[in-house]
C-alpha cells in the first residue's frame, strides 16, 4: 500500500460523502470497510465509516425495533427509519463532513426508497420526501450501487436473516429494479457496478472511479494492484448491540479507532 511519499494532498471540498447501496448480501459492508481504510490510508483525511439504520446509539435501538422487532405498518416504518437517519445525519455525519471528514456510508436514503418501492405500500416519492425532509436535503457526493440478483445475495448470507430479508422474491426483485432505476435517473451521483465480480475485482473498481471524483489521480493506476486481501479486522457485521462501533474511524496509516467528536459517542 502507500507510504507517506505516496500521499496526495486532501482535496480542497470540505468533506466528501459516499454511500454504498444494494439488497441484502451484495457486499456493501465488505465493500466500504475496505474503501474506507483505504482513503485513510491514502490520505491522511479522516475517514468516517457508518451505516443506516444504526450508525449512532439512538440508531442501534431503532434498528433493533425495525429489523427484529413486531410488525409494524409502512408509515410507522418509514417513520423510524427516517428517524434514525435524521439523528444520524444531524449528529454524525453532518458534523464529519463539516470537519473536513469523508465520510463512507453503509445505507442511506436511497435504500428507504427502494425498499418501499419494492413493497409498493407508501409512495417512493412520500418515502423520498419524509427522508429529504430528515435529512434537510444532505446528498452523497457519490452513491456506489452493488447490483445482483437477490437470490445470489441471499446465498451469500450466512447469519439468520432479518424481517426485511424474509420479505420473500417478488419483493427483492423489485427493490433492486427501483435501485437500478434511481441510479439510471441520476447517473452524475450514481456507480453501478455488478457485484457478481470478486470482492478485490468490486474494490478496484471503486478506488478508481472514487480516486477520480477526489482526484487522486496519481494513484489511479496504483489502485487496481495494490487491492490486498485484508484479513479480517474483527469488525463484526451482525445486528447484535455489541457489534457495531457507530461512527468507526480509520486515521491516517489505516488505525482504526473510534473516531474522536463524531458525535456519535
Ligand atoms: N464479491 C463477492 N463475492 C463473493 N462473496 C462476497 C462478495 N462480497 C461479499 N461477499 C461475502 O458475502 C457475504 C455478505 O457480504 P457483506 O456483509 O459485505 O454484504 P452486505 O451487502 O453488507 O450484506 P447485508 O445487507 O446483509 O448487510 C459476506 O460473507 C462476504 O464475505
Ligand atoms: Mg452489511
Amino acid at each position: 500500500m502507500s507510504d507517506g511519499a505516496d500521499r496526495v494532498d486532501a482535496v480542497s471540498a470540505p468533506g466528501y460523502f459516499i454511500s454504498f447501496e444494494g439488497g441484502d448480501g451484495v457486499g456493501k459492508s465488505t465493500q466500504s470497510r475496505l474503501l474506507g481504510q483505504w482513503l485513510g490510508e491514502l490520505t491522511g483525511r479522516e475517514v468516517v465509516l457508518t451505516r443506516e439504520p444504526g450508525g449512532t446509539e439512538l440508531g442501534k435501538e431503532l434498528r433493533a425495533a425495525v429489523l427484529h422487532g413486531q410488525d409494524m405498518d409502512p408509515r410507522t416504518e418509514a417513520l423510524i427509519y427516517a428517524a434514525d437517519r435524521a439523528h444520524h445525519v444531524a449528529s454524525l455525519v453532518r458534523p464529519a463532513l463539516e470537519r473536513g471528514a469523508i465520510v463512507v456510508t453503509d445505507r442511506y436514503l436511497d435504500s428507504s426508497v427502494a425498499y418501499q418501492a419494492g413493497g409498493r405500500e407508501l409512495g417512493a416519492d412520500e418515502v423520498e420526501l419524509i427522508s429529504r425532509w430528515a435529512v434537510q436535503d444532505l446528498m452523497p457526493d457519490v452513491t456506489i450501487l452493488l447490483d445482483l440478483d437477490p437470490a445470489a445475495a441471499s446465498a451469500r448470507i450466512r447469519r439468520q436473516h432479518d424481517r426485511l430479508e424474509r420479505a420473500g422474491a417478488e419483493f427483492h426483485r423489485r427493490t433492486r429494479e427501483a435501485f437500478l432505476a434511481r441510479a439510471a435517473a441520476d447517473p452524475d451521483r450514481w456507480v453501478v457496478l455488478d457485484a457478481t465480480a470478486s470482492i478485490d475485482d468490486l474494490q478496484a473498481q471503486i478506488r478508481v472511479d472514487v480516486a477520480a471524483r477526489l482526484e487522486l489521480t496519481p494513484v489511479v493506476e496504483e489502485a487496481e494492484d495494490t487491492v490486498a486481501a485484508e484479513p479480517d479486522d474483527g469488525f463484526d457485521d451482525t445486528d447484535s448491540a455489541i457489534g457495531y462501533t457507530p461512527g468507526l474511524g480509520f486515521g491516517p496509516g489505516g488505525a482504526a479507532g473510534p473516531t474522536t467528536g463524531s458525535g456519535a459517542a
